[in-house]
């Protein structure tokens, strides 16, 4: 069993919507509702937090509050990994062992794939973390932040695009969240911070469909992909 931490608390500058991302349209329901019915289908989801933009005290009134105390809003904070710690410490004395840890901002999630991530980690107990992520089908040049000369080009075969869901166990996430804010705000996801602190992180292969939304670009393309799934149903398996 696990509790689930949406996070769902940035700014979206870049898809330029005028509004934060959690709230763009997409399909007619915000963008925060195709992933957060997706986890809240999932058998092995006791409950979920979501990290909201601070200001939005009307989201339960929006997305429902599960009517039973299994869903909770809490204000993010200013960086994704301080948005993790705040919803973990909402969480309070919760017995759960897993944290189910996913971005808002993937709206492609699947109960399926939320289940596959759990159970990888159920089923391995030298883990600390399980990660949802693709296979690199790009091959992977490292060079100048604009540009200029290459430096290295990596060994795709070994590279793999790291998603969301990503799992824990809980104390495992705890420690690994209890530094200083900057570190926090270097994380680009949770599992860093577990590597970070010495920990095992286990990758699950994941469909790329899984996709991100960071750009207008990556809006229209999920719009699409939630189409040719063929129903406004989520939580179908990817
Ligand atoms: O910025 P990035 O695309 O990495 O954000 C990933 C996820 O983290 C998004 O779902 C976003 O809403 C969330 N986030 C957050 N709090 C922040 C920044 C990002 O919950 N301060």
């Amino acid at each position: 069993m696990a509790v689930a931490l949406i996070v769902a608390a940035g700014s979206g500058e870049r898809l330029g919507a005028g509004r934060p991302k959690a709230w763009v349209e997409l399909r007619g329901r915000p963008l925060l509702a195709w992933s957060l019915d997706a986890i809240s289908r999932a058998p092995s989801v006791t409950r979920v937090i979501v990290a909201m933009p601070p200001g939005h005290p009307d989201a339960g009134a929006a997305l429902g509050d599960g009517g039973d105390g299994s869903l909770d809003f809490v204000d993010g904070g200013t960086s994704r990994s301080e948005s993790v710690r705040r919803a973990l410490h909402a969480l309070g004395r919760d017995d759960a062992e897993l944290v189910l840890v996913h971005d808002a901002a993937r709206p492609l999630l699947s109960t399926a794939l939320a289940e596959a991530v759990i159970a990888a980690l159920e089923a391995d107990s030298g883990a600390d973390a399980a990660i949802a992520a693709s296979p690199v089908t790009d091959t992977i040049k490292r060079a100048g932040r604009d540009g200029g000369a290459v430096r290295e080009t990596l060994d795709r075969s070994e590279l793999w695009s790291v998603q969301t869901p990503q799992v824990f166990r809980r104390p495992a996430l705890e420690r690994a969240l209890d530094v200083d804010p900057q570190t926090l705000a270097r994380a680009t996801d949770d599992a860093w911070l577990i590597e970070q602190a010495g920990g095992r992180v286990i990758v699950v292969p994941s469909p790329v469909e899984n996709i991100k939304v960071t750009t207008p670009f990556d809006l229209r393309l999920a719009a699409m992909l939630l189409a040719e799934r063929g129903d406004d149903a989520p939580g179908n398996p990817a």
